[in-house]
């Protein structure tokens, strides 16, 4: 693939922010600020933040804030972002979840050029899909991502939902130590594990807050969990919560359960109907408490619980007619160690490990599928550490597992446990090369990745 030159910010860039109002349900009211050329101007760039009070992070982020700006857009238009790097290094945006062009992936050599310093980049696709989405880089993303440089993207459905409140809650560990120092992001031990996880555990970059909310309504929590490595284990004992969307696309609404394992990557949009003013309601990980969600008196008369989302237009998979391809997870100690030459090698599909440093893997899809034919995907983990699986570019249908019950949904990334078989379909009808990979960032960087063609 040949890539178009450089676009060089010539000028001053200032941190044009497209302002949305705070609290309830913020419709996307057009393009603001660079109506003919854009809708957001999106900078990444250092930031300090005060993780550790007294303390100071030296993070990166999006706008000024790690976690990144919230970018909204309505379901149907198009999204329309400039890209500053003010980093000093390359770096790209990529769109998780969203089913979009590859030339708009954000994956380095293979959807274009990496961002220098100093550079933009025009990103701009149609949004099909309505529910909660996130961007960060395809570059360095154990440092990238760990730093900060992870953002909501929510697409707002194209009728109102029914939902008056809606609030996104970014979960992200951060490695950092007491003094707010970061340590490091990747370690080979920890790598070749469960991958490599920080210390303190915040949502929207604050540890354990407390937020407050309309008693007696019902209120939309969009969970997106944004961490490199953690899997948390969510549960609300005590709430009347119900699941309304796992990974962007909507469920038939169902209480939320015991526990809900959302590994990195992954979403989940959750109704919650707030308890009467003064009343407090944990939000856990486990038996830790991620954050309290506290009743607030309010005016307002108590809120019904909204129709099921409606389903966003993804081909259904035909599983008669669908061709069935195995792809086997696997550790191994006997791949290379770190050198000169790279990174370690720990992981591998289907035999083969990624080389996060080959700029042509790419080349090399390990799957080839024909434009809109019919797939099963068997993913088979054989190993005893979770790996969260994602696919660019297209949605894909859970259908069964060999070790749990599975009511069929749409997702781009799902949770392989150890040891588990799953079976996933999808119609492959995104034309291009595909990333394929584990979302345990360092796994991803240690073998746990691969290309897939639809040609
Ligand atoms: Cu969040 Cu390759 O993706
Ligand atoms: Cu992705
Ligand atoms: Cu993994």
């Amino acid at each position: 693939m040949s890539f178009t030159r450089r676009q060089i910010l010539g000028g001053l860039v200032g941190l044009g922010v497209v302002g949305l109002g705070a609290g309830g349900v913020r419709y996307w009211l057009g393009k603001p600020m660079f109506a003919d050329t854009h809708d957001y101007e999106l900078i990444a760039a250092p930031v300090d933040l005060e993780l550790v009070a007294g303390h100071s992070t030296p993070a990166w982020g999006y706008n000024g804030q790690a976690p990144g700006m919230e970018l909204r857009v309505r379901q149907g238009d198009w999204l329309r972002v400039r890209f500053v790097n003010q980093l000093e290094q390359d770096t790209t945006v990529h769109w998780h979840g969203i089913r979009l062009p590859l030339e708009m992936d954000g994956v380095p050599y293979l959807s274009q050029l990496p961002v220098k310093k100093g550079e933009y980049f025009d990103y701009r696709f149609l949004v099909k899909d309505a529910g909660s989405y996130w961007y960060h880089p395809h570059t360095s993303s154990s440092e990238q991502l760990g730093r900060g440089l992870v953002g909501p993207l929510i697409v707002e459905e194209r009728e109102p939902s029914g939902f008056q409140h809606d609030h996104t809650l970014v979960l992200k560990t951060w490695h950092i130590d007491e003094e707010g120092a970061f340590t490091a992001f990747s370690v080979p031990r920890e790598a070749a594990r469960e991958g490599t996880r920080g210390r303190l555990t915040t949502i929207n970059g604050k540890p354990t807050p407390t937020l407050e909310l309309p008693s007696g309504q019902v209120v939309r929590l969009r969970l997106l969990n944004l961490d490199n490595t953690v899997t948390y284990r969510l549960n609300m004992p005590e709430a009347d919560v119900r699941i309304y969307a796992l990974d962007g696309h909507p469920v038939e609404p169902r209480p939320l359960g015991e526990e809900y394992w959302l590994g990195p990557g992954m979403r989940i949009d959750l109704a919650l109907k707030v308890p009467e003013a003064g009343v407090e309601l944990p939000l856990r990980n486990g038996p830790l408490r991620l954050a309290t969600f506290k009743g607030l008196a309010s005016e307002q008369p108590a809120g019904e619980w909204p129709a099921a989302l409606p389903a966003n237009p993804v081909p259904e998979p035909d599983l008669e007619k669908a061709e069935t391809i195995g792809f086997n997870f696997e550790w191994s100690a006997t791949l290379a160690k770190p050198n000169d030459k790279g990174p370690a090698k720990y992981w591998q599909i289907n035999g083969q490990a990624w080389d996060i440093s080959d700029k042509t893997c790419t080349d090399r899809p390990i799957a080839t599928l024909k434009k809109d034919g019919h797939y099963i995907f068997e993913l088979r983990n054989m190993a005893q550490y979770q790996h969260p699986i994602h696919l660019h570019g297209m949605a894909f249908k859970v259908i069964s597992s060999n070790r749990r019950k599975i009511i069929p949904y749409f997702t781009d990334t799902f949770l392989l446990g150890k040891n588990e078989t799953a079976r996933v379909a999808l119609v492959a009808d995104n034309p291009g090369t595909w990333m394929f990979h584990c979302h345990v960032i360092d796994h991803m960087e240690t073998g746990l990745m691969a290309a897939i063609a639809v040609v």
